[in-house]
């Protein structure tokens, strides 16, 4: 059984917690917060959508590709792969960068977050839940930043009756490209509108540069 304590908590969601992998730093382990349903499901839906989206894609650089089940002192999670800058720090989310950090290239953050978007449509890369808090930027050694999704539940989280758009093309992508403007809007009213946000995650505190 692997054993996860707070000094490897990497950050936490609505439904669950990140930790690093203890013998592993490639890696995490995905933990339910609860035994809601919603928060049980949660690293099912994130496999099966990681799988669904393996189907269609041979290769993404662009994810954090999902290895299965692993049991814990904490509960049964899910690995996947802990993305990293190119200085080995854990990458910052777009979250952490657009509001909680002081310094932001909003212009440049603008430009790779649209082509990173004309990306994921113009290869039909089906990923819906596309918040600030489930893209990482993986800052490389020249100074650019590669957005990497890392939640892929999303798929498997329609609310709609009958889940057309995770099966029919035409409205998945019609849906993607909804997600995608809105992905857009959201970087630059979070940081115009940052102070407002900043007091309810401070799970990042006194991490290098980031004040919330
Ligand atoms: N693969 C990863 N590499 C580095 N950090 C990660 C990774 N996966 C998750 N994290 C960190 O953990 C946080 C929570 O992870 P995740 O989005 O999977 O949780 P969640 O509870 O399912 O999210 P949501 O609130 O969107 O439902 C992320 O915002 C990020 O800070
Ligand atoms: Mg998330």
């Amino acid at each position: 059984m692997i054993s996860l304590d707070s000094n490897g908590l990497i950050n936490s969601g609505k439904v669950r917690v990140c930790y690093l992998h203890p013998a592993n730093p490639d890696l995490v382990i995905k933990i339910p917060v609860g035994r809601k349903k919603e928060e049980q499901q949660a690293n099912i839906k994130e496999l099966r959508g990681y799988q669904m989206l393996m189907r269609e894609h041979v290769d993404l650089f662009c994810v954090s590709h999902c290895y299965g089940f692993v049991t814990t002192n904490r509960g049964t999670g899910l690995v996947c792969d802990c993305i990293r800058d190119d200085d080995e720090e854990i990458s910052k989310t777009l979250w952490d960068v657009i509001v909680c950090q002081d310094e932001c290239d909003l212009e440049y953050i603008q430009n790779v977050i649209g082509k990173f978007c004309n990306f994921l449509i113009s290869k039909d890369i089906f990923v819906f839940d596309l918040n600030l808090k489930n893209i990482v930027l993986r800052s490389q050694h020249d100074g650019s930043f590669q957005p990497v999704i890392i939640d892929l539940k999303g798929r498997y989280e329609s609310h709609e009756l009958i889940p057309l758009s995770r099966h029919i093309a035409y409205l998945g992508r019609k849906k993607l490209e909804r997600r995608c403007n809105q992905l857009i809007d959201r970087v630059i009213s979070y940081r115009e509108n940052r102070a407002e946000y900043q007091p309810a995650d401070k799970a990042f505190k006194g991490q290098k540069g980031i004040t919330c």
